[in-house]
């Protein structure tokens, strides 16, 4: 019988079982090849909160469309929020493209190697950086995000509740990134937390790590990592008003360039606050309105926003109460608009439709209740 591994049999170990099982993901180099790091990069923002599924079909469609680092900086900054509409969290589509920006002027189109100067990249925080670091140019770096973090929670049989135990986390996590092929240990650790050591029901049977992994040999491992009590997000509620034209277009507003989706388009609607208001009040233009049954919901970072919407039919030209900016789209045309998911949600809640399937890390339930 083979010796049991201690510490430094770890990595050997999980590259053995990552040869072998190694997710194949469009952003990810084949064995032998080297990895690009405009792709690793691309594809580390796309999965900020968004689940790998989400991602495959942008990450493909932004490659076929923006091949290298440079075509992406060229591209108009609304063709890629319209490309990104779908992945959520605009402001990384904004940080996308002020990145690819200064990656060609700060270092004429090439990615630094170095974790602090890409740190200093706009979107790039110490989870990405890290990411980048190890997968892109092999660096010594533990990218630790919720998947690494419940992994070295149960094989180390750290009690102490998250986000107290970070530091110890990102220790253990550090001291086991071997000195070669730090980018496949990163994409492993990854794998393993994704298909095996998953939150509820981990398969620990087939697990490389199982023998010496603390958590399940405590029987802890399911329930691990603890987590403090979460704070309460407070609710917000708002009116969206589906407005549609003799001729079927339908009423769209481009939101304020400051503040929460910034320069995004939406459904109109009334500001968000506590209750919901007086929508015929409310409402951009007198009409007949009816409200549709039940709510949008959607989960912001801060807040939970509860939508109620509204709708009008064959509405003429030029009734509007205010001067916003306003702009007429045709139904077929409004799945290529920088709609936030928010926003597609209330689409698809007025046409009676199934919301967008997709998400999230983030924890943005798709939700379009009736009722
Ligand atoms: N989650 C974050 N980055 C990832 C990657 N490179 N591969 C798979 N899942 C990931």
């Amino acid at each position: 019988m083979a010796r049991k591994g201690p510490e430094d049999e770890r990595a050997p170990q999980l590259l053995r079982w990552y040869d072998v099982n190694r997710r194949v993901l469009p952003w990810r180099a084949l064995p032998g090849e080297t990895p690009d790091p405009y792709r690793v990069w691309l594809s580390e923002i796309m999965l900020q909160q968004t689940t790998v599924q989400a991602v495959k079909g942008y990450f493909e469609a932004f490659i076929a469309r923006w091949p290298t680092v440079r075509s992406l900086a060229a591209a108009p900054l609304d063709d890629v929020l319209r490309a990104w509409a779908g992945l959520g969290y605009y402001a990384r589509a904004r940080n996308l493209h002020a990145c690819a920006n200064e990656v060609v002027a700060r270092f004429s189109g090439r990615f630094p190697e170095d974790e602090a100067e890409l740190r200093s990249l706009p979107g790039i925080g110490a989870y990405t950086a890290a990411a980048i670091a190890a997968i892109a140019f092999g660096g010594r770096h533990a990218a630790v995000d919720g998947n690494v973090e419940r992994v070295i929670s149960r094989i180390h049989a750290i009690e102490t509740p998250l986000p107290d135990s970070k530091p110890e986390i990102r220790a253990r996590a550090q001291a086991l990134v071997p000195e070669r092929r730090a980018g496949d240990f990163a994409q492993a650790l990854m794998d393993l937390g994704a298909t095996i050591c998953t939150p509820r029901s981990p398969n620990c049977p087939i697990c490389p790590w199982s023998e010496e992994c603390r958590g399940r040999i405590a029987g802890l491992a399911p329930s691990l990592p603890r987590k403090k009590a979460k704070r309460r997000v407070p609710v917000r509620r708002g009116t969206a008003f589906w407005i549609e034209r003799q001729d079927g277009a339908v009423l769209l507003r481009r939101r304020a360039e400051k503040g929460l989706l910034g320069g995004m388009m939406e459904v109109p609607s009334t500001p968000w606050g506590e209750a919901f208001g007086d929508a015929e009040q409310e409402a951009p233009l007198a009409a007949r309105w009816r409200r549709l049954a039940g709510r949008v919901e959607h989960t912001f970072t801060h807040f939970h926003l509860e939508l109620e919407v509204w709708r009008a039919d064959d509405i003429a030209d030029g009734a509007l109460r205010d001067e916003g900016d306003y702009r007429w789209v045709r139904p077929e045309d409004l799945a290529g608009e920088a709609l936030p998911t928010v926003m597609r949600k209330v689409v698809a809640h007025a046409l009676g439709g199934e919301p967008e399937p997709k998400q999230a890390r983030g924890g943005n339930k798709l939700v379009s209740r009736l009722g």
